[in-house]
């Protein structure tokens, strides 16, 4: 069966950090490997993008390969055929499937039926390729340290479950802020609580959440699906919002990140997001470099 990244707890440590030293050479331009030299990937969305369908597309032309976007109209995946069936089919064509959309068992049995690698975009529940470019740009920004103070603040999404995910394989002490009935998933909370070497911290308070952090994260309230809860998540998540006077609690030396798109205004203001704390558009980037690892780690 080839190797595929539904979500990161699918990578071990050791492996994680291959992916980071081969990023950190690709950025660098130390090397320039051509894994997908001759073959077509299959980029299937369901859900809007900018970052993720860019950095893919041009990742995927780096690597030599081409990328064929495809969206819900032409494939209707899982109502024209079965899952399974458009696995097979696909794989007959392409080197490589990366998918977003909705269900996250959909990306699963995507990639139980596939003979080539499935590489996650994004589902409702997680956002891997996202959190690995994040943890990469982390290290890029902070000096090294055993384990980082992250303090994610806003809706328990699949932005907050990536970091768990981590956090259950590497040593990470990560702060959730949100309110009690905003949480993470608790399965993968669960997971990421059985790691003693990282430290989980679950509060209603949002100034407890920053104190002394190296990192302070958020991400839109309501998610890509959920837009119709929107009003309803901004009555309970606004006191989670990353402004200036929240800042004055982290460590003088935090960098503050959002995946994007945000929604300036709502969870974060204009003030902390274009100021000098904040490293979004290095992060944005890191996307390319990432999943240009992940890739050619993937097709090994
Ligand atoms: N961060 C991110 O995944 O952005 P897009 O939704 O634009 O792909
Ligand atoms: N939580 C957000 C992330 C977007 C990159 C969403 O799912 O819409």
């Amino acid at each position: 069966m080839p190797r595929s990244l539904c979500q990161i707890t699918d990578l071990k440590a050791a492996e994680i950090q291959e992916i980071f030293d081969l990023c950190k050479k690709m950025k660098q331009k130390k090397i320039a490997p051509r894994p997908l030299e001759g073959k077509a990937v299959a980029c299937i969305f369901t859900k809007p993008s900018l970052r993720t369908r860019v950095s893919f597309e041009v990742g995927i032309f780096e690597l030599g390969g081409h990328a064929l976007y495809i969206t819900d109209n032409e494939i209707k995946l899982g109502q024209r055929e079965s899952i399974a069936d458009a696995a097979r089919v696909l794989s007959r064509y392409v080197g490589m499937i990366m998918i977003r959309t909705f269900a996250h068992s959909d990306v699963e049995q995507l990639a139980q039926h596939a003979s080539v690698p499935v590489v996650n975009g994004l589902t409702d529940l997680v956002h891997p390729c996202q959190i690995l470019g994040d943890y990469f740009t982390v290290l890029e920004h902070q000096p090294p340290k055993d384990r980082y103070k992250i303090a994610y603040l806003g809706d328990g999404n699949n932005i907050t479950n990536s970091w768990l995910n981590l956090a259950s394989l590497i040593p990470l002490d990560l702060r959730i802020g949100t309110a009690e009935d905003t949480l993470p998933n608790e399965a993968i909370l669960h997971k990421a609580r059985r790691n003693p070497d990282s430290k989980i911290l679950l509060t209603a308070d949002p100034k407890e959440a920053v104190t002394a952090a190296d990192v302070i994260y958020t991400d839109v309230w309501a998610s890509m699906g959920q837009k119709h809860l929107a009003e309803e998540k901004e009555k309970k998540l606004s006191k989670y919002q990353v402004n200036s006077s929240l800042l004055a609690w982290a460590d003088p030396e935090v960098i503050v990140m959002h995946c994007l798109p945000a929604e300036r205004g709502r969870e974060i203001t204009d003030e902390v997001i274009d100021g000098p704390h904040s490293v979004v558009f290095d992060e944005a980037e890191n996307r390319l470099h990432i999943q240009k690892a992940i890739m050619t780690f993937l097709l090994k």
